[in-house]
């Protein structure tokens, strides 16, 4: 089920003329957000061996704030170096696709996304921009601080998961379209989600449309596990939120004090692993979810994962999926790639 927002009245002029130019589909219904039901992928993380919890639970109001606050850390490399080469080739990127609609997923507060936008205004292009995020609140604010900076500017924001948003997208009214999914998300996921998460894209997009995907590229260990154990602590704040949160939404009694944040690289994998270390051994309880879970001395929970990615065999994969790379940016130390893909175009028939 999905619902438009209806423009709301407003008694200032350019209010008016920014309510024209925004749209805001919900593709969640509220009501399914704050179902029981939405904890059974705690049950099953608490129960399993080892344990895990879904990622999704770091964001409530502080775990995004903190989030934001991990992006301009010092020792946080990505957000910086990936705006660096978006600087540097969104002229180029809009060159190469032409007058294009703008999807993006997981769109946040959508800082990166302006430097496209002005690349693609400066060519004399329509903007039309479509979000994509969970949370409405921050698709509504950011979208409403855009189109106040961009007077031509059309928004169609899409509240939902991506898969949703993915399997609902509108014909566009620009000549193509590219799906942006910037900020190395892809390597919060594990290869069987990656592979899946490639044909929504793909049955996304039609016969040239465009993919462009920011991923955080293999380097020294030390390199990376200073990126996720900070010195400030914010990222270890960021991952025991997560226990305060489940806390609130179902009852619990998590001490986040018995609990310490974990994070290193893991070299067979490539992947930097996150996980909440129990400090001693106790029984914790989530009442809503009629859950007891016991912890042993040391005992991990898995709380995220980040891959890192070696370019060429990102540039394989995404080819043998029909995703064809165009073109790649990096930065001087090679840390972040940003690669923009083409969808195959099929042979006749
Ligand atoms: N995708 C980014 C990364 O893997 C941002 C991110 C997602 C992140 N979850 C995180 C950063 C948890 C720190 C901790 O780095």
């Amino acid at each position: 089920m999905s619902s438009i927002s209806k423009p709301v009245s407003s008694k200032v002029s350019s209010q008016n003329t920014v309510e024209k130019r925004l749209q805001i589909q919900r593709l969640l219904e509220p009501t399914k957000v704050v179902s029981p039901s939405a904890g059974s992928d705690v049950v099953k993380g608490l129960t399993q061996t080892p344990k895990s919890l879904p990622p999704r639970y770091f964001y409530d109001d502080l775990g995004s704030e903190l989030f934001e606050q991990i992006c301009e850390l010092p020792e946080y490399y990505l957000t910086r170096t990936e705006t660096a080469i978006l600087q540097q080739c969104a002229g180029e990127i809009a060159q190469i696709t032409g007058s294009c609609e703008l999807v993006e997923l997981g769109s946040g507060s959508s800082t990166k996304t302006r430097i496209l936008l002005d690349a693609y205004y400066q060519f004399g292009y329509s903007l039309r921009y479509l979000p994509i995020d969970v949370s409405a609140g921050m698709l509504e604010s950011s979208a409403r601080a855009l189109l106040a900076d961009y007077p031509t500017l059309q928004v169609h924001a899409l509240a939902g998961t991506y898969e949703m948003a993915l399997a609902q997208l509108e014909h566009t009214q620009l000549p193509t379209r590219m799906i942006c999914f910037i900020g190395s998300s892809l390597g919060n996921m594990n290869s069987q989600e990656c592979d899946v998460f490639f044909s929504q894209i793909t049955d996304a997009l039609k016969d040239g449309e465009y993919f462009l995907l920011g991923v955080d590229l293999q380097k020294p260990k030390h390199l990376l596990e200073a990126a996720y154990n900070d010195s400030q602590g914010v990222t270890a704040a960021f991952n025991l939120n997560m226990l305060q949160h489940l806390n609130r939404r179902f009852e619990g009694n998590f001490d986040e004090t018995q609990f310490e944040h974990w994070a290193f690289y893991n070299e067979t994998e490539n992947q930097i692993e996150m996980h909440l270390r129990s400090l001693r051994s106790q029984t914790i309880q989530l009442r809503a979810l009629n859950l007891n879970v016991h912890f042993e001395t040391g005992e991990t929970i898995l709380t995220e994962i980040s891959r890192k990615f070696d370019i060429n065999s990102i540039q394989q994969e995404l080819k043998a999926k029909g995703l064809v790379p165009q073109k790649l940016w990096t930065d001087t130390n090679q840390w972040f790639g940003l690669l923009l893909c083409q969808m195959q175009l099929s042979a006749a028939g």
